[in-house]
């Protein structure tokens, strides 16, 4: 079959902080839940990410920066030395693929459990998140966080920091930041959950002070052209409920604008909101923006590209696609040639198993050769 090559600004190079990418794609950060019961990145994500690496940018799934943080299980982690030689498989396979890879730094705050951490969760507020929560003993009831002291606030921007230290020793090219989704850090930014009454709590200026802090911290510690940030204003996800979305952002990254961050990543990006374009004057840097795309599913046919197309004229430096990525190995090679997608397989094996789903998804050469292979003959 011949495909019409699809000429698009996706696929133009572009610099990012001491990066030169060749495309504009970025595979978001996804949880495949395939460390090690410790956290340790297990040999098939080095295969995983690797298979993925003509990815303009690869910002690999969340990673936990203490023990306290783990949100589920077999999350990896990047706290310890053992974690840092995991990873390092990992970013060297990626490299020799000649891939470019970013890591993902999250604490779960609320969003964890004592039968998965063996820890109590702690969080700005004893707010517990209002669901249950997957655990190592399966979905339980979430319990009712303990309200992080101040010295725990500064051991937890600690951690952070020093993360960040081990993600550049095990290789990455940078950290992001995770402040969207409902975990510590937009625990901190809510109203709804954080009811502090110090400087870390009530007005705009104390709920932004922790986001700041982290990133300040890891800025100091890696260098600020190796951090991105990941926003995610006005979502509710994992039960976060803003309340001033419109007061907290501006504040937010009217603070980071002049700090040299290499990006800052919005999730729900979407142009026809105000907020994007808010952003998009506020942020004087990279702009990331992930459109999200039909949830549960299935994916357009496009995989999301006219969507980033549309993003990119609207003022966006690059576009981060998921589940496109996570089923397509060589996305950027397949919306290039225009060529059909694969599509999302049983959703019980985005966040569990082994190479299922995982590893196996094919390239379009197996397809050729699928298309090529002779009819099987009765015998
Ligand atoms: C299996 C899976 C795991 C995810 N894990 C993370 C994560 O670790 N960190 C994060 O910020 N977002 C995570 N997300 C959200 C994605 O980064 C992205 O925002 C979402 O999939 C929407 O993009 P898409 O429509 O292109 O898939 C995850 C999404 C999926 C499907």
């Amino acid at each position: 079959m011949t495909r019409t090559p699809v000429a698009s600004r996706l696929f133009e190079a572009a610099n990012l902080g001491t990066l030169r990418l060749p495309n504009r794609l970025v595979m978001a950060p996804m949880s495949r839940n395939r460390a090690d019961d410790d956290g340790v990145p297990s040999p098939i994500m080095a295969t995983y990410y690797a298979q993925r690496a003509s990815a303009g940018l690869i910002i690999a799934e969340a990673a936990t920066p203490n023990a306290v943080g783990q949100t589920y299980p077999n999350i990896p982690a990047i706290y310890n030395q053992a974690h840092v030689a995991g990873w390092r498989q990992v970013t060297d396979a990626v490299r020799a693929a000649g891939g470019r890879i970013f890591l993902q730094l999250e604490h779960g705050g609320r969003i964890g459990h004592p039968d998965t951490s063996g820890l109590m969760p702690i969080a700005p507020s004893p707010v517990p998140l209002p669901d249950t929560i997957f655990t190592s003993s399966g979905h339980l009831a979430s319990v009712v966080p303990r309200e992080m002291t101040l010295d725990e606030i500064g051991s937890t921007v600690a951690d952070f920091a020093s993360a960040a230290r081990n993600a550049i020793d095990a290789g990455f090219a940078g950290v992001e930041v995770h402040a969207a989704n409902g975990y510590l850090i937009q625990q901190f930014l809510a109203q709804g959950t954080n009811h502090r009454t110090d400087a870390y709590g009530g007005s705009v200026a104390g709920r932004i002070r922790f986001a700041l802090e982290v990133v300040q911290a890891v800025g100091d510690a890696i260098g600020p052209e190796r951090v991105g940030l990941r926003i995610a204003p006005g979502v509710t996800v994992n039960g976060i409920r803003e309340g001033d979305t419109g007061s907290i952002y501006p504040a937010l990254l009217g603070a980071l604008a002049d700090k040299g961050l290499a990006y800052l990543h919005v999730v729900f990006a979407d142009p026809d909101q105000p907020l994007f374009h808010d952003i998009r004057r506020i942020w004087p840097g990279t702009l990331i923006a992930n459109p999200v795309l039909p949830w549960p599913g299935p994916l357009p046919a496009d995989g999301g590209r006219r969507e980033g197309e549309r993003l990119l004229a609207a003022g966006a430096d690059l576009v981060a696609l998921g589940r496109a990525f996570l089923a397509n190995p060589d996305l950027v090679e397949r919306l290039r040639a225009g060529a059909p997608l694969n599509p999302v397989r049983d959703r019980g094996l985005m966040y569990a198993g082994g190479e299922i789903g995982y590893t196996d998804y094919p390239v379009l050469a197996a397809d050729r050769d699928r298309d090529r292979a002779p009819e099987p003959v009765a015998c």
